[in-house]
Formats: structure tokens, sequence, C-alpha cells
């Protein structure tokens, strides 16, 4: 069984490997293991697709950095449950699925016990505030009574980060750690979620594709935490 809650609710920067060729992804997730910073690895479908659940064990292989398989999981709860098993199985650390499937899906993911569970609850892109953005403070309350590990806010809308993540259940000492992408291709700057009380920053091409992605990750996870003040 996979060693559970690896993820830190402290700030951090969590890595999207979308990019589409597997050694690239190898190589930056062995490059990351030995960077100055708080990171995580978030493998989203793009890289999924090239090989299947493979490329999860191949960087697994790379780092003992926390992985956090991106399928958005948001299918019955037998499919979802089985997703996630499979990521955690070739792994995950984390799965992330969407929370507006409803508490019967949740509970069965959470139920697995294999690893972290982090639900959506609201997306970066504008469309996310048409549907979901009405219902955010009722799927975190619902969240928060199954006892998920992880929630993600956009880093492009700060002020809902602020808003939502005081909402995490009910008071300032809760466990569960937020995550918000939407830092640089996306438009928000590092720092701007978790000056609002995310923990980890979700950053894919402004790391990915640069010329020296150690490098780029390094020097975004200084500019957010310099933020906090201190460092
Ligand atoms: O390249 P970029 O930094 O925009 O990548 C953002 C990552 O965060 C992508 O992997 C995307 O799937 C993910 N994400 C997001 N908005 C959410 C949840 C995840 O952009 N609400």
């Amino acid at each position: 069984m996979i060693e559970t809650s690896r993820i830190e609710k402290r700030p951090g920067i969590m890595v999207a490997f979308d990019m589409e060729d597997v050694p690239s992804a190898i190589r930056l997730a062995e490059e990351l293991s030995a960077a100055d910073g708080n990171f995580a690895i978030k493998i989203g479908r793009p890289l999924e697709m090239q090989t299947g659940k493979e490329v999860i064990s191949k960087v697994r292989d790379a780092t003992d950095l926390p992985i956090v398989y991106d399928g958005k999981i948001a299918d019955i709860p037998y499919i979802s449950a089985k997703i996630a098993e499979i990521a955690y199985g070739a792994g995950a650390d984390a799965v992330i699925m969407h929370a507006f499937v409803g508490a019967d899906v949740m509970r069965e993911v959470v139920n697995l016990g294999m690893g972290d569970v982090i639900t959506v609850i609201e997306m970066t892109h504008p469309g996310s505030v048409e549907y979901l953005g009405h219902f955010s403070e009722k799927l975190i309350r619902k969240t928060s009574e199954i006892g998920v590990d992880g929630i993600v806010l956009p880093a492009t809308r700060p002020e809902r980060v602020s808003a939502l993540s005081g909402l995490l259940n009910g008071d300032s000492d809760s466990e569960t750690y937020i995550i918000s992408p939407g830092i640089h291709a996306q438009g928000a700057e590092p720092g701007d979620a978790i000056v609002n009380g995310s923990d980890y920053e979700v950053v894919g091409r402004a790391i990915y594709q640069s010329e020296d992605p150690k490098e780029s990750a390094e020097q975004i996870y200084r500019q957010a935490i310099s933020r906090l003040g201190g460092v």
C-alpha cells in the first residue's frame, strides 16, 4: 500500500507535468529531487496518454517527491474508485477528482484509503464561474465533512482563494491543503495564491517549457515564498 499524506501542508510549488515526452518528464523529476525548495509533481492526462499508468511508475522510480495524478476524475463511484486505485497502484500519492460529481463518489475514492484525495472546487478558466463557481461554498463544506486531503482553488482569482480557504473545516487549523494553478501561463504571479491562504501553487508551462526547468522551478518557488515575507 502507498504511504499516505506525503504532501505536507506548507508553501511550495507543484510542478504540472503536462509535457508529452516521457524522457523529459523523467529528467525533470530527477532534477526537482535535487532542487532547492518544497516541490511536488502533478501528472496530467497529456503525459499519461503517452504510455498509460507506466509513466506514473517511471516518475515514481525517478524521485521521492510526492506525485499527484491529475485525472480530474468525474465518473460514477465504481469507475472513479477504479481509476484512483490504478493511479495509486502505479505510484501516485494523491489523485485529483471533481467535487461536483457528489458525495458518494468522493466517499468511494476516500474510502480506498490508498493515498490523498484532492478535489476540484473551482477552476482557473473564465468558464469556471458560469456554473461551478455557484456551488463552491457547498462543495467545500461537503469535502471537509468527507475528509478529503486537499482542494483546488484558482490562483487566477486570489479573492476566491482568500474567501474559500477560510471555509475549510470552519477554522484556520485545518489540515486540508490547498493547491492553486494559474501561475504565469494563465496570468497569475508567483505568490498570488500563497499569500491568500493557498499552500501549493501549480505551475506547468512556465517550468517545463522553459530553457532550464529546474532553475525556473527554483526561481518561481523563491518568488512565491518571498511574498510571505522573511525569505
Ligand atoms: O501550464 P499551466 O501552468 O497553465 O498548467 C496548469 C495546470 O493546472 C494544468 O495541469 C491544468 O490541468 C491544471 N489545473 C488548472 N486549473 C484547475 C485545476 C488544474 O489549470 N482548476
